[in-house]
């Protein structure tokens, strides 16, 4: 407990007006902090930038109620606020940080002009941080070898930069905190190595190729921030009823007055933006007033890759669960954008089991030469206080050959997957839906047109209309109608 040393390696490359090459080591006496944190030992190799959002500080610097998300060579916002940065970050709140290992490499070569702390403005020596300087010719330190480790945050986390962002195996970058956005936009190769972690609310990945290895995981499941405004993807009332988003969330409710079909917990939205979603799911009913119990929404996590995607763990941006007093919340969004993808991972954004399922959330691929045997689930959440009506499932929609397919992964259910508008020019190819999926038009006046396909099997259910007008028309067209063990209604 004595050992409150934290050690900023700090590689910092000026590229506009001035270029300087600065090293620094800061050392945080004891008395500053009452959190216990060891020794970072990131590594960087120039040219990168691992730039994170100043946090206002809203307390005294003397209690360090800062933040520390920072553990590796950075380029912070402005450069010629440098040294101010410098001071603020010193005053953010320090997270119990384990250990920490990002390697950043880069293709890109600067000329780099060494210099070190020795032109801090002065306001360096106003901290009470020791400065190490390290003059000459300094090189890097070789890379500590891979350990598991992680780097907690708790708040936004901004990786930019021209270069590779390379997440060693075994590495978790974690930002527990609903809603909390992990961006990295990075010109080179993104690659979460083998057993490694990232855990936020939202992971949005911009980078040219991006790799995600063997049993690595992107975790968003249950960290959503709040949904669209406007939405009312959060049931009221206190049945215990699931979230709403790709699909409805379940509700357990029987009532005289009503059919099964038309009792539901939370409703759908976001139906515009099926092709690039970027919503969150929402957070399941409670079944007590005094206490909320449902579970958390889906978080969103989004890849745009110029080059190529390799998926070979897991990325899950399923809705919580909200146990036996709660609805689960509903799946959140997926998105990925490349011009190829491999890969045998899996891909979910599903509702959370509750009281009341959660429904499905959103996902879409738009890749123009896949090569994956990925597993996609969009299905929704088990319903323990009514079994056989689970959460609606949501969408999972294929961009490329302009194909929707609504799946419920066989878990029967009363609760409809919405569909709304479908596009006129150019039409969707195909739509699918299949295994138990339940979906539903839901105008007066519908119509369902695609090119292809329309296909439903394994207990899948098509409706149309509104549930209080008996008589509706629609419009179903298609070239092909393929019906197995499926109803239209
Ligand atoms: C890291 O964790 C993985 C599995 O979680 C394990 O296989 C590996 O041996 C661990 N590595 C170290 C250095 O502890
Ligand atoms: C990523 O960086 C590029 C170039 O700096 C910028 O144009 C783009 O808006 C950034 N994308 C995101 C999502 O921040
Ligand atoms: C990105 O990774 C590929 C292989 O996965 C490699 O061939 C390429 O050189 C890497 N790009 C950079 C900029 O390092
Ligand atoms: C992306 O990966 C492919 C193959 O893995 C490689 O050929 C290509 O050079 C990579 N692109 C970049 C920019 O690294
Ligand atoms: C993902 O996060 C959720 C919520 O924290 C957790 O329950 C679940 O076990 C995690 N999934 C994996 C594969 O670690
Ligand atoms: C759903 O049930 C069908 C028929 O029983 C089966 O062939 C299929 O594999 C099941 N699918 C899932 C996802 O469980």
């Amino acid at each position: 407990m004595h050992a409150f040393l934290l050690m900023f390696h700090l590689f910092m490359l000026f590229v506009r007006l001035n270029l300087c090459f600065t090293f620094c080591r800061i050392v945080i006496p004891p008395r500053l902090t009452n959190h216990p944190f060891q020794v970072l030992s990131p590594t960087l190799i120039s040219g990168a930038a691992l730039r994170l959002p100043l946090v206002e500080s809203s307390s005294s610097a003397g209690e360090l109620q800062g933040r520390l998300p920072f553990g590796g060579f950075l380029l912070f916002g402005d450069d010629s606020e440098l040294s101010r940065l410098l001071l603020e970050m010193a005053q953010l709140p320090l997270s119990p940080v384990h250990a920490f290992l990002i390697l950043l490499t880069t293709f890109f070569s600067f000329t780099v002009t060494p210099t070190c702390c020795s032109d801090p403005n002065g306001e360096f020596s106003v901290t009470d941080y020791e400065t190490f300087a390290f003059h000459g010719d300094y090189s890097p330190p070789a890379p500590p070898p891979p350990l598991n480790a992680t780097l907690e945050f708790y708040d936004d986390v901004y990786v930019e930069g021209l270069g590779n962002l390379i997440i060693l195996p075994g590495v978790t970058l974690s930002c527990p905190v609903k809603g909390c956005y992990i961006l990295v936009n990075i010109s080179g190769n993104f690659s979460l190595g083998q057993n490694g972690a990232i855990i936020a609310g939202t992971v949005h990945i911009v980078a040219n190729n991006a790799s995600f290895g063997d049993g690595s995981l992107v975790n968003v499941t249950a960290l959503a921030g709040d949904p669209p405004a406007q939405t009312s993807g959060t049931p009221s009332g206190t049945e215990g009823a699931g979230g709403g988003h790709g699909g409805r969330g379940a509700n357990c409710l029987t009532d005289n007055q009503r059919m099964p079909d038309d009792v539901w917990g939370g409703d759908a939205y976001s139906w515009t933006s099926l092709d690039e979603p970027y919503s969150y799911g929402s957070k399941g009913g409670t079944t007590n007033r005094e206490e909320h119990y449902g579970g958390e929404g889906g978080g969103r996590i989004r890849i745009d890759a110029a080059g190529e995607v390799e998926v070979l763990g897991s990325l899950l941006a399923n809705g919580g669960d909200g146990g036996l007093k709660g609805g689960g919340g509903s799946g959140g969004s997926i998105f990925i954008k490349a011009h190829r993808m491999t890969g045998i991972g899996v891909i979910s954004a599903a509702g959370g089991s509750g009281f009341a399922g959660g429904g499905g959330g959103r996902v879409s691929v738009n890749v123009f030469s896949r090569h994956d045997d990925t597993v996609y689930f969009a299905h929704g959440g088990r319903s323990v206080g009514c079994p056989a009506n689970s959460g609606a499932a949501g969408t999972y929609y294929d961009a490329v050959p302009r194909s929707l397919t609504v799946d419920n992964h066989n878990l029967s259910t009363d609760t409809d997957t919405l569909l709304l508008e479908f596009p006129k020019q150019p039409l969707w190819t195909n739509v699918y839906i299949l295994n138990y999926a339940k979906a539903c038009v839901p105008l007066y006046w519908g119509r369902v047109q695609v090119r292809g396909q329309l296909r439903m099997s394994g207990g899948a259910l098509l409706s149309f209309g509104l549930f209080h007008y008996p008589s509706s028309e629609f419009e179903l067209m298609a070239e092909e109608l393929l019906m197995s063990d499926s109803v239209i209604k």
